[in-house]
């Protein structure tokens, strides 16, 4: 079944006893398909949400092998060292959203493996932004000694209260002049959207994939559109399945709507397939107890975070901007998404 996903650099195994050793073994594998981008589009949850076919073995952090020179340099074994142990027949998979927008990534991949499977989950480049810009918001809020929340911190029942308005009337100025900030970044002084700004440039996904069609067949990559991803999780996921070749397991009820939180969640509907997600969960997954028969388990506080305000105009604005990338990147991808229309 997924021998058209077999790594090439692993050839030199197949014709020895080291080949049949690893068959049957649980070896750590060179991942056979990579999820490159794009930055907040939903990349872990994607992944979260894979992980629900037990056939996908994930990296559970992100590995920049490819982006980042200190570890390109340390080869492929290190690469492979970084992945979990899976059988032959399973799929090994590791995201690393920077490898979208760097340029020396598509090449480099090509080289490890010219069959590899890609996916590329995009949103609507406005959402994309603001989330982008929410984050720097919020990590200056959660690193600004004063007012961080950690473990470490003890505050006596008397100044709780006092402490908590501090800190809550701390955050909402931080978020009130964050709404001005956003304009001054993506605005030029002339009042035009600035394109040299690296976070308006992530958004420009076809200059990207561009480069990576220079390198791969378009059929050799798979969109997920991150707006469905979070209004109908199953949608993507069984595409993505079909896609990576994987009989498709995942269902609609493995995904319960969670108000509170304002995104799907996974609903485990066995203790079996619980403990292993769970097990596995690596970060940025926070476990519910509902009840003794069910739980559910959301992505962390970090993913589905509050976004800084934006005018109605600067949105219309930003939308217009990146309009004729959207087309293009529509043209490319053979694939329409409904974002923004103006
Ligand atoms: P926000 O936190 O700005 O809402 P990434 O994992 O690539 O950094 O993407 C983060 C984004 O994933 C979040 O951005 C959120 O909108 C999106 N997302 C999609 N499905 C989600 C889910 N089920 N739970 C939480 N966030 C989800």
């Amino acid at each position: 079944m997924l021998n058209d996903l077999t790594v090439n650099v692993s050839k030199d195994y197949e014709n020895t006893d080291e080949a049949s050793w690893k068959f049957v073994q649980r070896v750590k594998r060179l991942p056979q398909a990579i999820i490159i981008g794009s930055r907040k589009c939903g990349t872990r949850a994607l992944l979260k949400f894979l992980e629900l076919n037990p056939t996908i073995k994930a990296a559970h952090n992100e590995v920049h092998f490819f982006d980042k020179p200190q570890n390109y340099k340390l080869g492929f074994d290190w690469y492979r060292s970084q992945m979990p142990e899976s059988y032959q027949h399973e799929v090994t998979i590791e995201k690393s959203p920077a490898y979208f927008v760097t340029q020396e990534v598509a090449e480099r991949v090509k080289l490890m493996n010219s069959s590899i499977k890609l996916v590329l989950i995009l949103r609507d480049p406005v959402t994309r932004l603001v989330s982008d810009f929410s984050q720097l918001i919020a990590n200056r809020i959660a690193t600004s000694g004063e007012y961080e929340e950690s473990d470490y911190n003890i505050i006596s029942d008397e100044h709780y209260s006092e402490y908590q308005a501090t800190n809550e009337t701390f955050k909402s100025i931080v978020w009130e002049k964050a709404e001005e900030e956003f304009e001054n970044y993506v605005l030029r002084p002339d009042g035009g959207i600035d394109g040299q700004r690296k976070a308006i440039k992530t958004g420009m996904y076809p200059v990207y994939l561009e480069r990576w069609l220079a390198s791969f067949h378009i059929k050799q990559l798979h969109f997920v559109d991150g707006e469905t991803l979070i209004s109908n999780p199953y949608e993507e996921l069984h595409k993505l399945e079909l896609f990576l070749s994987l009989k498709p397991v995942i269902k609609h009820s493995d995904f319960v709507f969670n108000h509170k939180k304002g995104f799907f969640c996974i609903a485990y509907n066995n203790l079996e397939q619980q403990q292993d997600l769970i097990g596995n969960s690596g970060p940025n997954l926070k476990v519910k107890r509902l009840n003794d028969s069910s739980r559910t388990t959301c992505l962390s506080r970090s993913k589905g975070r509050r976004h800084v305000a934006v005018s109605k105009d600067l949105t219309r604005k930003l939308q217009k901007f990146y309009a004729p990338y959207n087309e293009y990147l529509y043209s490319l991808s053979g694939r329409r998404f409904n974002w923004g229309l103006v």
